[in-house]
């Protein structure tokens, strides 16, 4: 007999969870969303009440985690409460994960939170399944998350978009740390790549070089970035490649965080179009990353 598989939606992760639902009936899985409703009280406390988890089903909670201060308390009492009402494991499916940047103390006194929400996470679930988490001077998700962690790479889905949406496209990375994403998709799509110099002034201050690309007539430059925050590293590459006159670029990135006027503002630098996947709703989400999750769910329910 198949196990049924209760998928929790967080609040905003509805639409995601039914989904996922149906693409995991769709590989033979019997699953469904179950309640979990998040009360907020007049002072923002929050109460939440969830469907009893039956101790043969599993339990998987559906939260992806921008805006992580407000999501993950509720994200916490689901998941201790499932246990507590005898779920056997709770998985947790979070296709953006958050506090990865702060991977190192970069001045004194300051929190390592990368490791801090990586206890708390693995404190209360019993895996976690996410895509392209920023993964730069922690190399593995292992080194922090002490629960069972699996990363999923959204780049062959953005390599599918660019070779059906672009012509002629030139990859560019525009810092160091993009790097493993503008490579990786570069070699999918069969394009040059190259990987621009970043210098960050401040949460919306940056400063980037573009070499001259007059090497790649006729070639549509697109960004390729893991996150957008503020928007300001696409915009100060956009600013550069303004200035070389090259065809409007294509911005391309996983995770679309897009604090405040990013969006708008990174199309008023010159952008052609902003691409990102769905990992967090906003208005420019084509990359679906449903099967890729669905797959990975399975993936995770069939260990032991
Ligand atoms: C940083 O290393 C990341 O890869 C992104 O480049 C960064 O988070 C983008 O931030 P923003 O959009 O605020 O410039």
């Amino acid at each position: 007999m198949t196990t049924t598989i209760n998928l929790y939606a967080l609040p905003g992760n509805e639409a995601r969870a039914e989904r996922i639902a149906q693409a995991l009936q769709q590989r033979g899985q019997d699953a469904r969303v179950a309640a979990c409703a998040v009360h907020r009280f007049p002072d923002s406390e929050s109460l939440l009440r969830l469907d009893p988890p039956v101790p043969d089903n599993e339990s998987v909670l559906v939260c992806t985690l921008d805006h992580p201060d407000a999501r993950t308390m509720p994200l916490l009492m689901a998941a201790a409460t499932l246990r507590e009402l005898g779920a056997r494991r709770v998985g947790l499916v979070a296709p953006y994960l958050a506090y990865m940047r702060q991977d190192a103390r970069f001045a004194p006194g300051q929190a390592i939170s990368a490791r801090i929400y990586a206890q708390l996470l693995s404190a209360h679930c019993d895996w976690l399944l996410t895509v392209d988490p920023h993964l730069h001077r922690i190399h593995d998700l292992g080194e922090i998350y002490t629960l069972r962690a699996r990363a999923l790479h959204a780049a062959p889905l953005l390599a599918e978009w660019i070779t059906r949406n672009v012509s002629q496209p030139l990859i560019l990375g525009p810092d160091g740390e993009s790097a493993q994403w503008a490579e990786d998709v570069a070699r999918r799509v069969g394009a040059p790549v190259l990987v621009l110099d970043k210098t960050r002034l401040g949460d919306s201050a940056v400063r980037v070089s573009v070499p001259d690309l007059t090497r790649w007539p006729g070639h549509t430059p697109v960004l390729i970035d893991d996150v957008i925050s503020s928007g300001r590293t696409l915009i100060a590459a956009l600013d550069h490649l303004r200035a070389q006159h090259t065809p409007p670029p294509v911005c391309v990135a996983v995770h679309g965080l897009c604090a405040g006027d990013a969006l708008p503002a990174i199309l008023a630098a010159g952008a052609a179009r902003v691409v990102c996947s769905n990992s967090v709703a906003h208005t420019a989400t084509p990359i679906d990353l449903t099967e890729l999750l669905a797959d990975g769910i399975v993936t995770m329910l069939a260990a032991p």
